[in-house]
């Protein structure tokens, strides 16, 4: 059997959905912060608050995120025909069934040890896109369980003149992802007081005090027990010898992160056959620049508040990104996507599909293996309601509504065909 296959298998055999069980988790958590709230309680604080924290001092740039979020409003159109919702996109060149998908997040294993293996199932049983990080599972494997939806997300690695970082392109390329994200806005470490204060280390190095609350988290042992020590799987075969976690894991620290500079990003264009994303990028010209060197997408994101406190948030600067470069590349969100209108927020401000980081997270610590799955039941329950609230039966009717941002109101002219 090919990869493809057998990812394709992998995804044949999951069990649907069991319609009790929907309904008592949907009354259960009716919103993601109900899974935040759980997931608070079933995770050792390390895992969750390095999932859950920002940069700087209370977090200030994931609050503006969601702030600004919240502050988009949405004008409803009445007096169409009761239709049929379709919620199916585009991307690419394939059509997924949703207009969100999973962001790329680094050790998903802290947050539910094995996290990376049911992400990477969930998605590819809703069909939506899951961008894999370099820092999470290794890239063959989620293509094995994700083949149809797989995209792989690229950190630098300078050393060598770039060997690693083009054998991970190779590596992505063999697997079949569909799309090569590189993220740029990781030009230095970021401070994040939270995790720094719970010893949180790379590699991971349990205190009497780490052990103390992983004895009070048995659920999360069990995991932890199953799927073994979270780590960086992409990157063993390229420490010398046969590294143990600790050596991988500073190897990593060592070399990987960085910005790409426009010259790298224009030499991974040249390698790289298949659709090509530009991740974290907050300004018009930067925008610019990427198409201009070849990019299909740029993806809008200030990395969930975690990289510069005094960004502004992500959703405030898509309509200038849209105005710049919407005619002639792909426009995706990301940051602070907490329910179905979210999902229609970003929409009518010219995003075709947006990402969720955390949520899926929050659903891992939750409720473990299923915890993803849920979500995206969350997603696609919310965003039909959520449309059908505002007279909309496409995607493509989402991103003509009327809406208003930053204190202007927006009032497009297209009607409602029925
Ligand atoms: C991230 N993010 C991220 N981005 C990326 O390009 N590569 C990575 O490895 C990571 N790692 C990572 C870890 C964790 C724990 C989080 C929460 C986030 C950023 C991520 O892709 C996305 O931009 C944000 O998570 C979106 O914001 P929300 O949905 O978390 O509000």
């Amino acid at each position: 059997m090919t990869v493809p296959e057998r990812g394709a298998a992998v995804a044949a055999s999951l069990a649907a959905p069991d319609p009790r069980r929907l309904t008592t988790l949907r009354r259960r958590f009716p919103t993601i912060a109900d899974l935040r709230d759980v997931a608070r309680r079933r995770v050792p604080s390390f895992g969750f608050e390095y999932v859950d924290g920002g940069v700087g001092h209370g977090d200030p740039n994931a609050a503006r995120n969601a702030a600004a979020m919240d502050a988009v409003e949405l004008i409803p159109r009445y007096g169409g025909d009761d239709r049929s919702i379709a919620t199916d996109v585009e991307l690419f060149g394939k059509r997924y069934a949703l207009p969100i998908g999973v962001a790329p997040m680094g050790v998903p294993g802290l947050m539910w040890p094995g996290g990376e293996e049911h992400l990477a199932r969930a998605a590819q049983a809703a069909n939506v896109p899951f961008q894999l990080s370099t820092s999470s599972g290794a890239i063959e494997r989620a293509a094995e369980l994700a083949s149809n939806v797989f995209w792989f997300q690229l950190y630098r690695v300078a050393r060598d003149d770039f060997a690693i970082t083009y054998d991970l392109v190779g590596r992505a390329e063999a697997a079949g992802a569909h799309v090569l994200v590189l993220t740029l806005d990781v030009p230095a470490r970021a401070k994040r007081p939270r995790e720094l204060r719970t010893g949180l280390t790379a590699p991971f190095r349990p205190d009497l005090r780490t052990i103390l609350e992983l004895a009070r988290r048995p659920a999360w042992l069990v995991a932890f027990l199953q799927f073994g020590q979270p780590g960086f799987a992409n990157f063993p075969r390229y420490v010398p010898g046969h590294p143990t976690h600790h050596q991988v894991a500073k190897y990593v620290r060592r070399e990987v992160g960085g910005t790409f500079s426009w010259e790298e990003v224009a030499r991974l264009r040249e390698r790289w056959p298949r659709a090509l994303v530009v991740k974290g990028i907050m300004h018009p010209r930067d925008a610019e620049r990427a198409v201009s060197l070849g990019a299909d997408g740029v993806q809008v994101s200030n990395h969930g508040g975690r990289q510069f406190e005094a960004a502004p948030a992500s959703i405030d600067v898509l309509p200038a990104i849209v105005a710049t470069v919407g005619s002639r590349a792909t426009i995706l969100y990301d940051g602070a996507v907490r329910s179905g209108v979210d999902i229609l927020r970003a929409l009518a401000l010219g995003a075709k599909a947006v990402f969720a980081g955390r949520p899926f997270m929050y659903g891992l610590g939750a409720l473990g293996a299923e915890g993803p799955d849920y979500v995206m039941d969350f997603y696609r329950e919310e965003l039909r309601e959520a449309m059908r609230q505002c007279g909309v039966a496409t995607l493509a009717e989402t991103r003509s509504l009327s809406f208003r941002h930053s204190g202007a109101f927006c009032f497009t002219a297209a009607e409602r065909t029925t």
